[in-house]
């Protein structure tokens, strides 16, 4: 995709990945605007990097979503990338005599109903442009599951599916549809151990890979994967599932 003089709205811009690629795309001379619930945070970022703007939004809110999108049709008409990153995890236990039903749902609004949401809001705006993009963060875990986080897994295989329906649907417009599956990241998303985990890859590695790969020819499927993601996005292709499975769900 082209990466230069866009308009870029990316939702969970105040921390991690979605962070990482607001400040990526800014230095690369486009033109960002970051949502999130955090406003300090907005603050802190906007203020560092000047031209940069931040919304709040709480993406399990409806109207804030509708309120979202009617802030950036009329300050930012220009808008011709959506990159839906706003996410959450959530260690589950469905094995208990009393589940956390709402942990489950908070999951689904946040990771599936804001991504669709958001989207139905602003395609409008997207399809008016001669060429617009809508990024949308999965995981590796959508292609195989860790047991723990069930959820949060689904979600992202959802949108794996979902994507797939809207790149077809959209195949006749001027609208490109990517998805992004990180593999486990250097970021505080499971919590703040997580953004030092010498397993999970550094952030500043992976937002260099994915600003490498989206300058280059969009693959057919539409699927930008770093080489980290490669073992769990091909498993089931290269008939080893069973075993990735295994790996990554050790008891
Ligand atoms: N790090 C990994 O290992 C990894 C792997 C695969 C996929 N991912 C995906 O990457 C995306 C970014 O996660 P991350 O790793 O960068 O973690 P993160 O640092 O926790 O970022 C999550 C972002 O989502 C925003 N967010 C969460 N709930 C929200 C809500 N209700 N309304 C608005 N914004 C909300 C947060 O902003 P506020 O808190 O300010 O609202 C934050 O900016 C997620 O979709 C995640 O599932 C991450």
């Amino acid at each position: 995709m082209h990466l230069t003089g866009r308009t870029i709205l990316i939702t969970g811009g105040s921390s991690g990945i979605g962070r990482g690629l607001a400040e990526a795309f800014h230095r690369g001379g486009n033109h960002v605007i970051i949502a999130g619930r955090r406003q300090a945070l907005l603050d802190e970022i906007t203020e560092a990097h000047p031209g940069m703007h931040g919304l709040q939004v709480d993406m399990q809110a409806p109207e804030a979503i509708t309120r979202l999108a009617e802030d950036v049709q009329s300050l930012f008409p220009d808008l011709d990338v959506l990159v839906n990153n706003a996410g959450i995890s959530r260690l589950e236990a469905w094995d208990r005599d009393a589940i956390d039903i709402d942990t489950s749902l908070s999951i689904i609004e946040t990771n599936i109903l804001g991504v669709l949401r958001l989207t139905a809001a602003l395609l409008p705006t997207l399809a008016r442009q001669p060429n617009s993009t809508i990024i949308t963060t999965t995981s590796g875990l959508a292609f195989v599951p860790r047991f723990n986080y069930p959820t949060y897994c689904a979600s992202k295989a959802f949108l794996h599916s979902w994507l797939q329906f809207l790149r077809h649907q959209l195949r006749h417009k001027p609208i490109e549809v990517i998805e992004l599956p990180p593999p486990y990241v250097q970021t505080e998303l499971a919590g703040p151990q997580q953004a030092n985990d010498p397993v999970a890859m550094p952030l500043a590695d992976y937002i260099a890979e994915v600003v490498r790969l989206l300058g280059e020819p969009t693959p057919a499927d539409g699927e930008i994967l770093v080489e980290r993601v490669k073992g769990l996005r091909m498993a089931e292709r290269r008939g080893i599932y069973p075993d990735i499975y295994a790996n990554l769900n050790q008891a």
